[in-house]
């Protein structure tokens, strides 16, 4: 049982570090994962920050330059040409800081998580493009002052622009989640709040995550074959030829 295209008009799409797995980015919590090697707590977290500014400059500098390093893959190209031709509303929330929904072309695009080439400056609060290490403390452009940090949301931290997230899943008739744990919430409530306000909610990924239960339906496989043929389904087969 899945869903019908011709029902479908509104769309909110998630994704997470999964997506952009084939394309090198390490994800958090497979095997060998990102928090294996780190602990949370010692480099993504505004008392780790406060505590050890260097370190956590050396873990979001070396990240920075790793995914200007990485190519988007065919998912992440598929969900830019939905975004390209869908014709009702559509919203492509990710809780990935790197750039490769942008570089696919991906428009209608909500960084929940913030974003690895931004840097905020924390004195003027300015947000700057940045594709430079922020270790060596430059000063920011706006203002002069060597204030600036990852504009990144730590753990702690409030996602951003989470009004617009909630008033497009009410709207919405499908809710896709791609390539996420559903380990971190509010993303991991999203399935829920799109399922009470009716949308058909299926799930994309390549193991269960911890959430599959909350599903209409889960289709487990890498998010380059499964989203390609997602977007076929709704755009007809000729769209990514
Ligand atoms: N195709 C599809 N899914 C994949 C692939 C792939 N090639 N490779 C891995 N996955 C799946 C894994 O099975 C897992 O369920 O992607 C998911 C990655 O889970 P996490 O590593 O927990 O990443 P994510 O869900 O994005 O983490 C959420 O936690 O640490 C915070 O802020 C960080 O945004 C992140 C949030």
């Amino acid at each position: 049982m899945s869903f019908n295209p011709d029902t479908i008009r509104n769309i909110v799409v998630l994704t997470g570090a999964g997506i952009s797995a084939e394309s090198g980015i390490g994800t958090f919590r497979d095997k060998g994962g990102l928090w294996e090697k780190h602990r949370i707590e010692d480099v993504a977290t505004p008392e780790a920050f406060a505590k050890d500014p260097d370190l956590v400059f050396r873990f979001y500098d070396q990240r920075r330059a790793n995914i200007q390093a990485a190519q988007p893959n065919p998912a992440h190209w598929a969900l830019a040409a939905l975004d390209a031709h869908w014709p009702g509303m559509l919203t492509i929330v990710t809780q990935n800081v790197d750039d490769l929904h942008e570089r696919a072309g991906a428009r209608r695009l909500i960084h929940m998580h913030g974003e690895h080439l931004s840097a905020w400056c924390r004195a003027c609060d300015a947000r700057t493009r940045w594709h430079d290490p922020l270790a060596h403390r430059p000063p920011c452009p706006s203002c002069g002052q060597s204030a600036l940090r990852p504009d990144i949301v730590w753990f702690g931290e409030i996602p951003y622009r989470m009004d617009e997230i909630d008033l497009a899943l009410v709207d919405a008739d499908l809710f896709v989640s791609i390539g996420t744990s559903g380990a971190v919430y509010p993303a991991a409530g999203y399935v829920q709040t799109a399922r009470h306000y009716g949308a058909w909610t299926l799930e994309l990924n390549l193991e269960p995550s911890q959430g599959s239960i909350l599903f209409h339906e889960t289709r487990l496989g890498k998010a380059t074959d499964l989203v390609p043929d997602f977007v076929r389904e709704l755009l007809g087969e000729e769209v990514l030829d």
